[in-house]
């Protein structure tokens, strides 16, 4: 039997977080090596809320780069940007056309986005998780790893199988049903000024988060700057502490310690001395994957043809998955 399949993907918004890397692209580059992995840089999602169309591109390219720098591997791994392969928004009209409007209307993200859209809200912010259930199906894959607040767009995906399969699929099952792959430790980080908040790119304060390309100085000032309590001795785990509970987690995760080893070292520890171990530790962690990212960004021809490379993969399989679908709806094919 072959490999199990992986498809993945982030948006070319804004800058990568902690949180995008623990969440999401850490556990894909440890698990690479087990799998037949697909990562794209999901272009078409970025435009679900207002962009910038002189940005989008390089954005584009900057993921892609980030991806290679944080060590995915081609040997396991194919890198493919969405809008790539037609194949992604063809599907989503077809998903679309058998996905029930109030499926769509309960996603949480939904909810929160629209609030911020205001009146102008988009019908792409809606659909936005038939996009997504598109980019999964389309390869037939067996896991998706994300972090924790995709996981209902992953239940949605799994519904959105089921009655495609129970309409269209005559006993068979033309679509696969994927397994959402969530880790424990990373699957939610949180914001370093406010620790009850998801780390976010839309968050408005550059303080809420560090990038993975963020530099010394700026870690240093958003470290000093975070949120803590009042409170001696710091405790994982105690709900009254939710800041407490995030730092040391994301201490934990950069160091590759385990929580035990943490709470031995730290437990006893003051704010100032905390804050100084967990900058030491980020700025140390970050600077490799800083340093491959300046090298690949830099050799926009190699970018080039990975991506090209990607694509031709990516679509060979998309493709098949949309004339298994087309044809069960009862499309013709082209001759
Ligand atoms: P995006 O770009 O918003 O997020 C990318 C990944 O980062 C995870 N993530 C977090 N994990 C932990 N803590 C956080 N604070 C945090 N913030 C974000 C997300 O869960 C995600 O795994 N809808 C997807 C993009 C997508 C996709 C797909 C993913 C489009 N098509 C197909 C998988 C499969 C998203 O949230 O992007």
């Amino acid at each position: 039997m072959g490999r199990q399949r992986i498809l993945s993907g982030v948006q070319p918004t804004g800058n990568l977080h902690l949180g995008n890397y623990f969440g999401a692209i850490r556990n894909w580059v440890e698990i690479q090596s087990q799998y037949d992995n697909y990562y794209c840089v999901v272009d078409l999602h970025a435009i679900t809320v207002p962009h910038n169309p002189a940005t989008l591109a390089q954005d584009t390219y900057a993921i892609a780069a980030l991806y290679l720098a944080c060590g995915i591997d081609l040997q396991y791994s194919t890198i493919f940007v969405q809008s790539h392969v037609s194949a992604h928004s063809e599907l989503a009209w077809l998903l679309n056309c058998i996905t029930p409007l109030n499926w769509l209307e309960d996603m949480i993200q939904f909810k929160e986005k629209r609030i911020k859209q205001g009146e102008s809200v988009g019908m792409g912010l809606l659909d936005y998780p038939v996009l997504m259930a598109a980019d999964i199906l389309l390869y037939q894959a067996d896991k998706v790893p994300v972090g924790e607040d995709q996981k209902q767009h992953l239940e949605l995906t799994r519904d959105i199988v089921d009655r495609f399969n129970h309409q269209f699929g005559k006993g068979k099952k033309v679509i696969k049903s994927p397994e959402p792959m969530i880790r424990k430790d990373g699957a939610r980080v949180m914001s370093l000024t406010d620790g009850t908040r998801k780390m976010s790119k839309s968050d408005p304060s550059e303080l809420s988060r560090i990038n993975i390309l963020d530099s010394a100085d700026e870690i240093t000032k958003k470290i000093k700057k975070c949120k803590t309590d009042p409170i001696a001795g710091l405790t994982f785990d105690d709900s009254e502490r939710p800041e407490c509970h995030n730092l040391l987690t994301i201490y934990m995760l950069l160091s590759g310690k385990t929580k035990d080893e943490v709470t031995a070292e730290c437990g006893d520890m003051r704010w100032g001395d905390f804050k100084k171990l967990l900058t030491e530790t980020a700025i140390n962690s970050l600077q490799p994957i800083q340093e491959k990212y300046a090298e690949v960004i830099a050799e926009k021809g190699y970018l080039d043809e990975i991506l090209r490379e990607g694509r031709q993969k990516a679509a060979e399989i998309a493709n098949q998955t949309l004339e298994d679908v087309k044809v069960a709806m009862g499309y013709s094919l082209p001759m």
